[in-house]
């Protein structure tokens, strides 16, 4: 009888293909799907060809993410054809701004959902299976509901992403962030306590929490500050490390910059996107701080807190940005030195005013700056990173490396992990054995690993005698 039901289960079983394009707010909400569709039968694979029903997890900040998208359902309409059953679903920033437009220009997909209709798939889903129907669903609320959230606790990760809240006020003048993910609206502290808590007990050991500019959590619904917040978190037992992102400089409050002093499980790592480093063009993108408040901001972090590992956001080739603008930019990144660097080619987005501006930069000047500011970042990394040769690092362990195992010249045997250091460097090291001896499972651990080699991305080391927390 037991076989007949366990027969019958595998049978039931649907799967459920995932493909998540951009931040790791996408991330997480990719994360509460699979989480919704479970009870659904759903359960998550990762071979296309298996898939009864495929999302598609959508990301507008740039047009190559949107590009990205589009040739991914461009390769699902050989698929659809062959199989009939297969439902197609779009989800995400592009889902939210493109709406029914998707389902007029791309008639092999079932359904649209936008950023805040997660907590609807499911009933979207039966509609679908049941009428065969085509459904767009791209309502925003103006607040959040508990109930939009599916807190349990299974997952094999050592470190998590946790959304806190929704949306931007900001409108900076590049950005099509605040029209596809509406306003800002915060969870309550107890309900995201909670969720870290039940994620501690599943065996994560790091949070990220995660919003668009969380230095204004709670401010809305008059909970708790964002600070506060991050002290009700520290005391959670089991849980080691607490990260964020992201935060505006403009609202980068001192009690915040307090916390990281005062804090022990708060990592050492302060994302601080600046966009430009020239006062004209971070007026015109609406960033409300010059450079020399952001400077004095990243002057009293490092007051506060001396070892910080500052990373940052740029956007080069924004409209009407002259050489002289761009070098104040290089100026800025050589005063601060950076840890790391995202820099992005400034990208015309709907709706967002920069898109009418004029004196827009050519492609080619875009990618020429681009490079000239990575190259720039790059010496500074490498030399920062430079500083790590020979030190022991406390890591939290991710997992095993791309680079698994190896045997060298003298056939001993080791196996190679992954993982972070406080200020979010990635650590891949070799834990050395042979064949015969047993290798500890280090996923989860925190290892003392002595660094021998230094990259500009990444840190390598050995673990000789690993410390388990
Ligand atoms: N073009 C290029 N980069 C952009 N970003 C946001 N909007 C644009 C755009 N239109 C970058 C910013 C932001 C990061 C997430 O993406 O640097 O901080
Ligand atoms: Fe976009 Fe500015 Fe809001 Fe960041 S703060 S999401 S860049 S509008």
């Amino acid at each position: 009888m037991q076989d007949l039901g366990n027969i019958k289960k595998i049978m039931d079983t649907k799967y459920l293909y995932i493909n998540t394009i951009g931040c790791q707010m996408n991330v997480y909400d990719s994360g509460q799907i699979s989480k919704r569709l479970r009870p659904l039968g759903y359960r998550i694979t990762e071979s296309l060809d298996k898939a009864h029903l495929i999302i598609l997890n959508t990301c507008a900040i740039r047009e190559k993410a949107q590009q990205k998208a589009f040739s991914f359902l461009g390769r699902l309409a050989g698929l659809k054809r062959k199989r009939s059953g297969l439902v197609i679903g779009v989800g995400g920033c592009v889902a939210q701004q493109e709406g029914y437009k998707i389902l007029e220009k791309l008639p092999y997909v079932d359904f649209v959902f936008g950023t805040d209709a997660i907590a609807r798939l499911p009933s979207i889903i039966r509609k679908i299976e049941s009428k065969k129907d085509r459904i767009a669903d791209i309502k925003i609320s103006e607040i959040i509901n508990d109930s939009d959230y599916v807190v349990d606790s299974y997952t094999e990760k050592t470190a998590s992403f946790i959304t806190i809240m929704q949306g931007c006020n900001n409108f900076c003048t590049y950005c099509v962030v605040p029209y596809v993910r509406g306003r800002e609206r915060s969870r309550s502290p107890e309900i995201i306590i909670d969720e870290i808590k039940h994620l501690v007990d599943s065996g994560v050991k790091e949070v990220t929490l995660l919003g668009q500019n969380v230095n204004s959590y709670g401010i809305k619904e008059r909970l708790c500050s964002f600070s506060e917040l991050l002290y009700r978190i520290n005391e959670i037992d089991g849980l080691l490390r607490i990260r964020f992102t992201t935060s505006h400089p403009k609202d980068l409050s001192e009690e915040l910059i307090y916390s990281f002093k005062n804090l022990e499980k708060l990592c050492n790592h302060i994302h601080l996107p600046v966009q430009s480093g020239s006062d004209r063009i971070l007026k015109r993108m609406n960033r409300k701080y010059t450079k020399d408040q952001y400077l004095r901001k990243i002057d009293k972090l490092r007051d506060i807190c001396p070892d910080i590992a500052v990373t940052s956001d740029f956007i080069v080739g924004f409209p009407g940005e002259t050489e002289a603008d761009f070098k104040e930019t290089l100026n800025l990144i050589n005063k601060v030195r950076y840890d790391s660097i995202f820099a992005f080619m400034y990208s015309d987005r709907q709706n967002a005013p920069a898109a009418d501006f004029k004196n827009k930069i050519s492609y080619q000047e875009k990618k020429d700056r681009l490079q000239r500011l990575l190259k720039i970042q790059t010496d500074i990394s490498d030399k920062k990173n430079e500083r790590f040769l020979g030190s022991t690092q406390m890591v939290l362990v991710d997992g095993l490396s791309k680079k698994q195992s190896c045997i060298d010249s003298e056939e001993r045997y080791s196996i190679q992990w992954t993982g972070r250091i406080p200020s979010n460097r990635i650590v891949n090291f070799t834990q050395n054995g042979n064949f015969n001896s047993r290798h500890e499972v280090l996923t989860g651990k925190m290892v003392k690993v002595v660094i021998e080699k230094a990259f500009s991305h990444s840190l390598y080391g050995q673990t000789f005698n690993p410390h388990f927390s």
